[in-house]
């Protein structure tokens, strides 16, 4: 990164629109997730080379995102499968991070391992952390914390705002300071709804397998112009 402009430090996107990218098109709708994929990439790729933002979750697939057509959802697993295999190589040669949040117990035992290489790949990588958050829901993420805390022992009448964050899916993460929704819908759809208390909202209606370098310019430009109070004056 060679410019002085200032990032947000956490950058968290709802990649929303796939679907209606491809009616559009008469295309199935799996088609759009075919291409959105590609688009996570390309963003990964732009924020880790030409940005100084260090974080970017991306929401993939949420807990409700199940109770869609059967043909939907495995189409969506398999490109999780096929994203994995290639970063495996890329990961690095590229210099990034890639960690994934959710309730992970929930996949087969040869994507869970998988997973669990990948993030031990990324202890050899110095650059772009990025959260894939896959069966991810925020509810189901504060009730995980909740019994994590309670499992460890701890004294839960006087649990802390900084003990739940602790056994949050994003532990040891700073919380994110801009979340993008692309697709039109204004509304979290129960992403980081504890992590993204003093974050900066973007919604765009651009549906996600077009947003582009360019798209990602327009929300830091937007984000710099934003005066964060936290409550202050
Ligand atoms: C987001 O795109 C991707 C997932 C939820 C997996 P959608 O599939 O929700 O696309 P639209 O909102 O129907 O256009
Ligand atoms: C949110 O999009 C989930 C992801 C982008 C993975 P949805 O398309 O599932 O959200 P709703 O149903 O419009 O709220
Ligand atoms: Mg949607």
């Amino acid at each position: 990164m060679e410019n002085n402009l200032i990032y947000p430090r956490h950058v968290a996107i709802i990649m929303d629109g796939n679907g209606r990218w491809a009616q559009k098109r008469l295309l199935p709708r799996k088609a759009g997730h075919a291409v959105g994929a590609e688009t996570f990439r390309s963003t990964a790729d732009y924020l880790n080379k030409n940005t100084g933002v260090e974080y970017l979750t991306v929401y993939a697939f949420s807990t409700e995102n199940w109770s869609r057509p059967r043909d939907e959802v495995d189409e969506i697993m398999r490109l999780l499968r096929k994203y994995m295999d290639e970063a495996c190589s890329s990961l690095l040669e590229k210099n990034v991070r890639l960690h994934f949040l959710g309730d992970l117990t929930i996949f087969p035992e040869d994507i869970r391992s998988e997973m669990d290489r990948l993030h031990a790949l990324s202890e050899k990588t110095t650059g772009l952390h990025v959260n894939v958050a896959v069966n991810y829901g925020s509810r189901d993420e504060i009730v995980h914390a909740v019994r994590a805390l309670a499992a460890s022992g701890a004294d839960m009448e006087h649990v802390t705002e900084e003990d739940i964050t602790a056994h949050l899916y994003t532990a040891g993460q700073p919380d994110p300071d801009l979340i993008i929704r692309t697709g039109a819908e204004k509304r979290l759809s129960n992403f980081l709804l504890w992590q993204g208390s003093y974050a900066e909202l973007y919604f765009t209606d651009v549906l996600w397998p077009d947003f582009s370098a360019k798209e990602i310019e327009a929300a830091m430009t937007w984000f710099r112009g934003r005066k964060r109070r936290f409550g202050n004056v």
